[in-house]
């Protein structure tokens, strides 16, 4: 009898399961024994620097920051392009007061820094150019008030109680509320089959969805054209990294998603 060999199994294995089901398996597969991952050699000490982590690395006294290391490329990578500008910034979970500071010095004088929290104690963190609202990020209710007080957000990061459903709330209160162009960012998904991460994959799906594709259609360019759902106009990316997600809004909604051909010769076998 041949021997089958792992492939050979997981493969005998997938066929047994529902398609969507297996594509996943088969990802999560991928990626058990990907050796390749660590080709180049395995990443040793600091990332290139920017001021956010400048300002961690120099907190030594003061209020406590409490962030995971690799956050700050993210950070920098999806909230550069506000600084110097006023931007409408809110974090939820505060808990010692420093990442406050670290936002205002990152994003300027211009910034309008508002700090969630359900400890009373952290209404002591409110200043001039910070202004903190005392609540629960589970209740629905609350974020109704706050909307009321805070029309306009630019950026929402979620760093509170970390739980699936004060996640979720969170995303499905503020997220309609935060302006095009922003950036909606949540930390600490921890966990393989976490639920938030799996509520996130779920919005990711909706952004491949394709109606209504019309090829050429009649004005001489060749071309695809998908006109967008109201999710796909309004959101123009969903980031995962380790234990944090970015969802990012489109400045202006995308009416439709177009595949233009540019060139004039293709293979025989195309129009
Ligand atoms: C991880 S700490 C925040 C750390 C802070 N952002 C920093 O970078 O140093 C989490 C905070 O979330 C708050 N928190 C926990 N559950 C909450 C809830 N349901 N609603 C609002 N805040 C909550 C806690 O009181 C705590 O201050």
């Amino acid at each position: 009898m041949m021997h089958r060999g792992r492939a050979g199994r997981l493969g005998a294995r997938l066929a047994k399961l529902p398609r969507l089901l297996r594509s996943n398996v088969a990802g999560r597969e991928l990626t058990r024994h990907a050796r390749w991952a660590l080709q180049g050699g395995a990443q040793q000490g600091a990332a290139p620097s920017n001021r956010l982590r400048t300002f961690f690395s120099e907190r030594r006294e003061g209020r406590g920051i409490w962030k995971w290391s690799h956050y700050f490329e993210i950070y920098d990578r999806h909230f550069n392009r506000f600084r110097g500008r006023e931007v409408h910034l809110l974090e939820i979970g505060i808990f010692s007061g420093g990442s406050l500071e670290m936002w205002a010095d990152y994003f300027g004088p211009a910034a309008r820094i508002y700090g969630v929290d359900i400890e009373g104690a952290c209404k002591s963190y409110e200043s001039p150019s910070v202004k903190v609202f005392i609540g629960d990020q589970a209740d629905r209710g609350f974020w109704q008030a706050f909307r009321r007080e805070v029309p306009t957000l630019d950026i929402v990061i979620d760093d509170g109680g970390h739980r699936f459903d004060q996640q979720m709330v969170t995303l499905e209160e503020l997220l309609p509320h935060v302006r095009p162009g922003g950036v909606y960012l949540c930390e600490d998904i921890h966990g393989e089959h976490n639920q938030f991460a799996a509520y996130l994959h779920g919005m990711a799906d909706m952004l491949n969805v394709c109606q209504e594709l019309v090829a050429n259609p009649g004005d001489n360019e060749r071309r695809l054209v998908n006109p967008t759902t109201p999710f796909q106009a309004a959101i123009g990316s969903i980031s995962l990294y380790p234990f944090a997600a970015v969802i990012e809004k489109n400045a202006s909604p995308i009416l439709e998603l177009v595949a233009p051909k540019h060139g004039s010769r293709w293979e025989p076998f195309l129009e």
